[in-house]
């Protein structure tokens, strides 16, 4: 099929398939200045770790096209303020600071030019980003698709497709490649409670390939796994600290625990940009904790009484004991994580 074109910028207008209305309705999302892109990626018009640092670079780059007719000083001071406000706008995936960082490091190494040519300079660099993304997720593909068997179950959490990065995506990649390679597999996708990721993107994303799945509600994981009907599960991530101690989605952890008890394989894809080498482990990620409304409310229906109080975070850590292997674009990350982790710096 054609891409899928989560995030494409054109005419200096970012256009992003806006995934609160998905599957519903298929609209465009256009972010025309960086604080656009930010209530974007807030609002989570564009979500998934990798797509939010592709986003997140096109910020910069509209950045620097609304400042470009400023002199040199002022530029730089107007970048620094955009470049901190794209960097708050999520917490907790780290590809959206790498994606920033980057970005700031060309305009340091480049703050002499004029504003004009830095502004190409961005523009480069964001689509060179993009492209690698998917180049990064093909490749992410063929190496995971070495632990797929000829035939077999998975189950997955969240939407790490086409949606969630430039295109192709990362645990739904791997699907992607071993359905396109021939095997013979069927996907459980899980709806992913509050924002239903699952079955509102993840869904779709199966159906528009015809990749045989069913849908499932979250809690009904743990009797698929006990009774023997999963041989992988595969999710996505937002952070991997050095010990492989991984935050994805909310509800990664207790799919993690099961496959334990019950010796399912359980296979985390994630891009080495989503590696976090300055943290030793899990605890020290931040954990978004997002609006009470995701939880209380359904498409602005009220489903919880007035006045009860919510917990609400968006993602939680798998320890790395939970994990059978790390899939990258360099191969299987194994036990012992930290050493091998630190392999790929
Ligand atoms: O809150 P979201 O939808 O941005 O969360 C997305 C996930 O947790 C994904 O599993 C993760 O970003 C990996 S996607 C390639």
């Amino acid at each position: 099929m054609d891409r899928i074109k989560t995030i494409e910028f054109k005419d200096n207008i970012l256009h992003l398939i806006d995934q609160r209305k998905l599957p519903l309705s298929y609209q465009i999302f256009q972010c025309t200045s960086y604080r656009d892109v930010d209530f974007a990626i807030k609002d989570m018009v564009v979500r998934g770790a990798p797509a939010i640092g592709v986003a997140g670079a096109y910020g910069v780059v509209l950045a620097a096209k609304e400042f470009i007719d400023c002199d040199r000083d002022d530029f730089l001071i107007h970048m620094d303020e955009a470049l901190e406000i794209l960097n708050r706008s999520r917490p907790t995936a780290v590809n959206l600071m790498w994606a920033i960082n980057k970005m700031r490091s060309i305009i340091e190494e480049n703050k002499d030019l004029p504003p004009a040519d830095l502004y190409d300079k961005l523009r480069q660099e964001a689509d060179r980003m993009l492209k690698q993304d998917i180049d990064t997720n093909r490749k992410m593909g063929k190496v995971g698709n070495e632990i797929v068997n000829e035939k077999a179950t998975i189950l997955t959490h969240c939407n790490t497709g086409a949606l969630a990065t430039a295109g192709f995506g990362t645990a739904l990649g791997v699907i992607r490649e071993a359905f396109y390679s021939g095997k013979d597999i069927f996907v459980y996708a899980d709806e992913t409670r509050p924002r239903l990721q699952g079955a509102r993107l993840t869904a779709w994303e199966l159906l528009e390939e015809g990749i045989p799945c069913k849908l499932i509600a979250d809690s009904a994981a743990a009797t698929l796994i006990r009774d023997k009907k999963i041989d992988l599960i595969l999710v996505g991530a937002d952070r991997i600290a050095l010990n492989g101690d991984t935050a994805n989605k909310i509800g990664t952890f207790m799919l993690s625990v099961l496959a334990k008890e019950y010796e399912v394989p359980f296979y985390v894809v994630a891009p080495t940009s989503t590696i976090d080498f300055d943290i030793e482990t899990g605890d020290e990620i931040i954990i978004e904790e997002r609006d009470n409304s995701e939880v209380t409310h359904m498409e602005g229906i009220r489903i919880a009484p007035e006045g009860i109080d919510v917990y609400n975070p968006a993602f939680d850590v798998t320890p790395h004991e939970n994990i059978t292997g790390i899939i990258t674009e360099e191969g299987i990350i194994k036990s012992p994580f930290r050493e091998n982790i630190l392999k790929l710096k």
